[in-house]
């Protein structure tokens, strides 16, 4: 039977890959989960409870507890919650309680969109359409210290860019789902281009991703 239609986009912190995702998920009016929130909000209630955010078993145990509804916590957007989020993210334990949700979204009769960082390897290894978004450390660095200015948080640069670093080598290192593109995801690479134009790439992407499946 033919899977639903579900795009996954993976890739780093600020490549871009929350906005195409956004965008895709409106051009194609299918709903879209975040699923970096499911681990920054683990990382924030663990660190509001006290845990230690290297003890997998008591961080494991928030995962369990999470629900959609507790999703909305602005705290979960901020520079110490991706942190956070990175370091939970480590235990398969937090990864195993978070997997039944994303998989139960994933599997939606009309097709979803998904972004995080395993989606196209882990989650949905099936999905019809799967991209990697990418971008340069600079660029991507450029963009969250905008971000966070934004939002008030006073911070610089350089602090942002060894964020981005370690963040990619812990995420890209760990052990249970490193990040990494699908074999057969498609690399965007949006260091030059606009939102615009990485909107519009990855609606190509999609397109012709679509039209296989629907001749599938
Ligand atoms: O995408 P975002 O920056 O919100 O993700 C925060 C952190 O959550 C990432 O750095 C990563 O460690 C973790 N994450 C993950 N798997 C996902 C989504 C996010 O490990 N599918």
């Amino acid at each position: 039977m033919k899977p639903p239609f579900v795009i996954t986009v993976d890739g780093p912190a600020a490549s871009g890959k929350g906005t195409v995702a956004g965008r895709l998920a409106a051009a194609y009016g299918l709903p879209m989960l975040d699923t970096g929130l499911l681990y920054r909000a683990v990382g924030v209630l663990a660190q509001r409870g006290g845990i230690d955010l290297e003890d997998a078993l008591a961080s494991a145990a928030i995962a369990r507890r999470l629900t959609a509804d507790q999703l909305a916590d602005p705290d979960f957007r901020t520079r110490g919650a991706g942190e956070a989020a990175s370091r939970v993210a480590v235990h398969p334990d937090v990864r195993a309680a978070l997997k039944d949700l994303q998989v139960a979204f994933a599997r939606q009769p009309d097709g979803a969109v998904l972004d995080g960082r395993d989606q196209g390897t882990v989650i949905c290894p099936e999905a019809p359409a799967k991209l990697y978004v990418t971008a340069a450390p600079e660029v991507r660095a450029d963009r969250r210290w905008k971000q966070l200015t934004a939002q008030g948080e006073a911070v610089g640069f350089a602090e942002i860019l060894d964020d981005i670093r370690k963040r990619d080598e812990r995420d890209g290192g760990r052990a249970a789902a490193p990040m990494r593109p699908a074999p057969d995801a498609v690399l965007l690479d949006t260091s030059e281009m606009t939102i615009e134009q990485a909107a519009d790439a990855a609606r190509r992407i999609v397109e012709a991703a679509r039209a296989r499946w629907e001749t599938s």
